[in-house]
């Protein structure tokens, strides 16, 4: 939810937290901050906005001097957006600063604590209380100080914390949140994932739960809260740095929908060898699987979308009934899960803590848990009984394209992985799934060839003020994505619902000029979406339908139609999914919305 860096070597520390800071900026973006020990004082210079506004404040971080410092970039969760709420924060004397991404859950009454011993708070924030904590705690050991404050704390956080009186360290703690420790030549680094570090060294650390980090120049120490050194193995990261860059093109997203192509063909190819899908990420054996009477999937946002559409390919190859659940909504609702339950979470960032503590629920009541994740390493890839890795690259836009298709294609490997191995697929149907997937790439190549088209059509209607997406069966699983794209980066308020229902209600919204975007590639119910489109047709609603070339009759009934190469039923999300992002890309762009960091989100939503 927020970025944090921290620099430790003996170059000017500012430009390089401020350089970090920028690759970190997806997480949050409504002010930044950074803070140096000068080698007398601790100096913070923190500001409302963007990182640009900060970096324009200290001339890219020049006019502040020091070797050792600690970054921020903000989305905030205690305190508005503001210079005094953005982080770092410092204690009463200014001895300690902080920066902090995660929720103290019990920071009010550690306040009124403290400030009814007398301490005076300057922000409305959570973090403030960690800085202050310190302080009141400190009694010259400041590894000490922090583990007796983390004893205090309840909640998630990655912490960086520095002090006045100690320029050669930095002590990071991770609890929850993500946090790395980049491992440099007499120099070193913290940051919330490794494109933060990327520029400067491939070898790092991943600080687990309850680790503390020392960081000097000369090294690293990890241990835990009773100070026993905790031997941790370096981890080369072998991404290609150009991946986490825009490579020339004027928006992450726009290169990450070009990208698609390439993920999902890095994502199948492995897990095909000699025409057979290869899942050997799953450790269950084929009695186990047998055993499962159910699937039940958690996820949020775009996941979640993906959830139901596997909903849809599980229960009709697999022959499981299948559950799909809002990650958030699954931990309160006592759900029916046991050992005969099979739990798929999906998650790009692998932090969503909705989703990270959905999958511990289901996994206290005893359910088998696979993962699809995108980030290496992350909570949700570590934590969960089987991980298959997304193989999409660093996603930068907080609005998923990439991830989303790569985490379809391995709804699909598992489907015909699954119903192989539960005879519940002909062997006929095995290799036509199989064929279908590896042209998936070149089908949607074709798709992003005609990305003018999707265009041309923005042009006509990225003035709508609401826009509705229907579909049925598959169609109606996709326009739930199609809707949040655009929402999520044009702001136009938009609802996806399935075709058949509009008639019980909501169709009362549909009135002249109304634009609706009608999937209709199900071939089995074209005749039905052919009807729903007449319903709102009738009512003055303005159609774009989204078909296969195969069906050029829908071009009877709506104003515009988008048509898509043929595949199988299957795989048709992930051709109908392509148009969707570019629209919503395009609208976007017409209206000036900030396409990569919308307002009020961030890439991953590491609170509840
Ligand atoms: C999708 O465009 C959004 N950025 C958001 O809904 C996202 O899918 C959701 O927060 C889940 O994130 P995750 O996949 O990293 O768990």
């Amino acid at each position: 939810m927020c970025g944090i860096v921290g620099y430790i070597g003996y170059e000017q520390a500012a430009p390089l937290l401020l350089s970090s800071l920028e690759k970190l900026e997806y997480r949050g973006y409504d002010s930044a901050g950074v803070c140096l020990n000068d080698g007398e004082n601790l100096v913070v210079k923190k500001a409302k906005g963007q990182l640009k506004v900060l970096k324009e404040l200290t001339n890219d971080g020049k006019t502040l001097k020091g070797t050792v410092g600690i970054g921020h970039t903000r989305w905030a969760t205690h305190g508005e957006p503001s210079d005094v709420n953005a982080h770092p924060h410092l204690s009463d004397s200014e001895r300690f600063a902080v920066v902090h991404n995660g929720i103290i859950e019990n920071y009010i009454q550690l306040k009124e604590h403290l400030s009814a011993k007398g301490v005076a708070f300057r922000s409305k924030t959570d973090t403030e209380v960690i800085a202050q904590l310190i302080e009141y705690y400190y009694k010259g050991n400041l590894v000490d100080t922090v583990i007796k404050v983390l004893s205090k704390l309840e909640g998630s956080y990655a912490l960086g914390v520095i002090s006045k009186d100690n320029p050669d360290e930095i002590i990071a703690v991770r609890k929850e949140s993500p946090l790395i420790i980049g491992l440099g030549e007499n120099e070193n680094y913290i940051a919330s994932d490794v494109t933060a570090i990327l520029a400067k060294t491939r070898k790092i650390y991943r600080l687990e739960n309850n680790e503390i980090a020392i960081i000097k120049r000369d090294g690293v120490k990890v241990v835990d809260t009773d100070k026993e050194e905790i031997a941790k193995e370096v981890e080369i990261v072998n991404w290609d740095i150009s991946a986490a860059e825009k490579g020339g093109y004027e928006h992450f997203m726009f290169k990450e929908i070009m990208e698609q192509p390439k993920a999902i063909r890095d994502t199948v190819a492995p897990r095909i060898k000699d025409g057979r899908v290869v899942l050997d990420e799953i450790k269950l054996t084929d009695e186990q699987l047998k055993g499962f009477n159910k699937i039940n999937i958690l996820a949020c946002g775009s996941a979640y979308h993906v959830g139901v559409v596997a909903k849809y390919v599980f229960e009709k190859v697999l022959r499981k009934p299948v559950e799909v659940d809002l990650a958030s909504e699954f931990r309160y609702r006592d759900p029916i899960i046991d050992d005969k339950t099979l739990t798929v979470v999906i998650s790009q960032s692998g932090e969503t803590a909705d989703t990270k503590e959905a999958m511990k629920e289901a996994q206290r009541r005893g359910s088998h848990v696979i993962s699809i994740v995108n980030v290496v390493g992350s909570a949700i890839a570590t934590e969960s009984d089987d991980v298959i890795y997304t193989w999409a690259g660093p996603e930068i836009a907080v609005a998923t394209t990439k991830a989303y298709s790569t985490q379809l294609a391995v709804i699909y490997l598992m489907a015909i992985y699954f119903g192989d191995k539960l005879g519940t697929i002909s062997g006929e149907d095995y290799q036509m799934y199989i064929s279908e997937l590896e042209q998936l790439p070149e089908k949607i190549t074709k798709i992003l060839e005609n990305k003018e088209n999707i265009q041309y059509l923005a042009s006509q209607n990225f003035n709508s003020r609401d826009v509705f997406f229907i579909g049925r069966n598959i169609d109606y699983a996709l326009s739930l994505e199609g809707s949040l794209k655009l929402k999520e980066i044009s702001y136009i308020h938009s609802e996806a619902y399935a075709a058949g229902e509009l008639k019980h209600g909501t169709i009362s919204l549909i009135e002249q000029g109304t634009l609706v975007i009608a999937l209709a590639t199900h071939e089995a119910l074209l005749g039905k979406i052919i009807s729903n489109i007449e319903e709102v047709q009738t009512r003055g609603a303005n159609v774009i339908g989204v078909a296969c070339e195969n069906h050029p009759e829908i071009s009877n009934v709506t104003q515009s139609t988008i048509f898509l190469p043929q595949t199988c039923d299957m795989l048709l999300p992930s051709l109908a999914v392509i148009p969707l992002q570019l629209f919503a890309y395009y609208v976007a762009s017409l209206k000036g919305c900030d396409i990569d960091k919308p307002r009020n989100l961030a890439k991953s939503v590491t609170v509840e």
